[in-house]
């Protein structure tokens, strides 16, 4: 049924998340099948620009199944009640004030400051240095340094002995459990990892930082407590497996020498987001039947939205790169998470990572929606 240079049997616009180069296969659809039902992954596919901008700003299209507020392998867990409180997956007026205050509290962090505060954690943390192949060791860092940093923002308590590693560990633990190709044991342990989440937020004490105003603002527009928990720690899971896949991809650019040696490394980021972005694609779920960039879709219908496919032919109408989403739940955390993309893969570098010997050693990370290398 596809129309494209490259076999079906090759790439689809899943297997194109960790396909080698998927970009040329990417820019055919967005040029040419902007917006089509894929009949056998069951889902219809948005890959031009205006489509997936369209499909965001539908009304009827929502970030979960009505019938489905949560995956049924996460629901009565406590994964899935964590779950099923964040803001990312939830529409409708409910969430709204919540929602605001948060948008208001990341958009009070500086960038910049950012920067300076995970360069000075890279300098106090331990993530296990010693251990492993250097590509494990960068792995290590790339799933903690921008996790442990937002959490340092925040005014959390992270930046004494093992505690950084062990919250970094357990967000990635729940970041994984939310993944469709999620195994038993993998759900277990994000199950595991949103109880010792919760457990650890109820207990520590924040020091400098916004939290106490957001919990005071939260507790004034009579928001629950579990509601900002969830959202607070849903910061750090948002920050974890993205941020690490830009910081990734920015060393392989840097390996596989693509970018002029005199050009700075937030420059570098900010190509990788637009080139080689980290989140490639969203899902919606129509919530009635409805027309849709000129196709009778129906309730319960999944929309793959093709977020690097768009990402071939430009930007986002505001200029933001089309990897942090667009429209009604578009990423808050963008200019943060370019600096601590930044700022991590500077640490790196720092510690002597190598890009040119990652580049030749790795693979991608099993994933349906983000492109994170895996250093061997
Ligand atoms: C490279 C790193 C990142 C990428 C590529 C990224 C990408 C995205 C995308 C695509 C969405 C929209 C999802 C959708 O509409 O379906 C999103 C939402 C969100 N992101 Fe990010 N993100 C990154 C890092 C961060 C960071 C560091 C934070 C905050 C600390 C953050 C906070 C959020 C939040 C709160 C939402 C939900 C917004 C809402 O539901 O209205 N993100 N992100």
């Amino acid at each position: 049924m596809l129309t494209t240079t490259l076999p079906e049997t090759e790439i689809d616009p899943l297997s194109a998340i960790t396909h080698p180069d998927p970009y040329p296969y990417y820019r055919e659809l967005a040029a040419r099948r902007q917006f089509y039902r894929d009949d056998r992954l069951g889902l219809w596919v948005a890959a031009g620009p205006r489509e997936v901008a369209a499909v965001l700003a539908h009304p009827d299209c929502r970030v979960r199944p009505p019938a489905q507020p949560v995956p049924p392998a996460l629901a009565g867990t406590a994964a899935g009640d964590l779950f099923g409180r964040l803001i990312r997956m939830n529409d409708g007026a409910a969430h709204a004030p919540l929602k605001q205050i948060l948008m208001r509290m990341l958009a009070g962090l500086d960038p910049a400051a950012a920067a300076r505060r995970a360069a000075a954690l890279a300098t106090v943390l331990d993530a296990g240095a010693a251990t492993g192949t250097p590509g494990e060791r960068v792995n290590r860092w790339l799933f903690t340094l921008p996790v442990v940093t937002v959490a340092d923002l925040l005014g959390l308590p992270v930046a004494e002995g093992d505690r950084a590693i062990e919250v970094a560990q357990r967000v990635a633990a729940f970041a994984a459990a939310q993944s469709p190709l999620a195994d038993a044991h993998t759900v277990r342990a994000g199950a595991e990892a949103a109880q010792w989440l919760d457990a650890w937020l109820a207990d520590a004490t924040p020091g400098d930082g916004p939290l106490p105003a957001l919990r005071q603002a939260a507790e004034g527009a009579g928001i629950g407590a579990q509601a900002v928990a969830a959202n607070t720690i849903g910061l750090l899971v948002q920050a974890c497996e993205a941020t690490a896949a830009l910081a990734g991809n920015t060393l392989l650019r840097l390996g596989r020498g693509s970018s002029h040696p005199d050009v700075s490394l937030d420059a570098v980021v900010a190509r990788v987001a637009q080139d080689d972005p980290a989140v490639q694609n969203t899902r919606r779920f129509l919530a009635a039947d409805a027309q849709l960039c000129g196709h009778a879709v129906k309730a319960g219908d999944a929309v793959l939205v093709l977020l690097a496919a768009a990402s071939c032919l430009g930007t986002a109408d505001d200029e933001r790169p089309w990897t942090f989403g667009h429209g009604r739940h578009a990423c808050p955390g963008e200019r943060l998470a370019q600096a601590l993309a930044a700022a991590t893969v500077a640490a790196l570098l720092a510690r002597g990572a190598d890009p040119a010997a990652l580049a030749r050693a790795f693979r991608y990370r099993p994933s349906l929606n983000a492109r994170i290398p895996h250093f061997l």
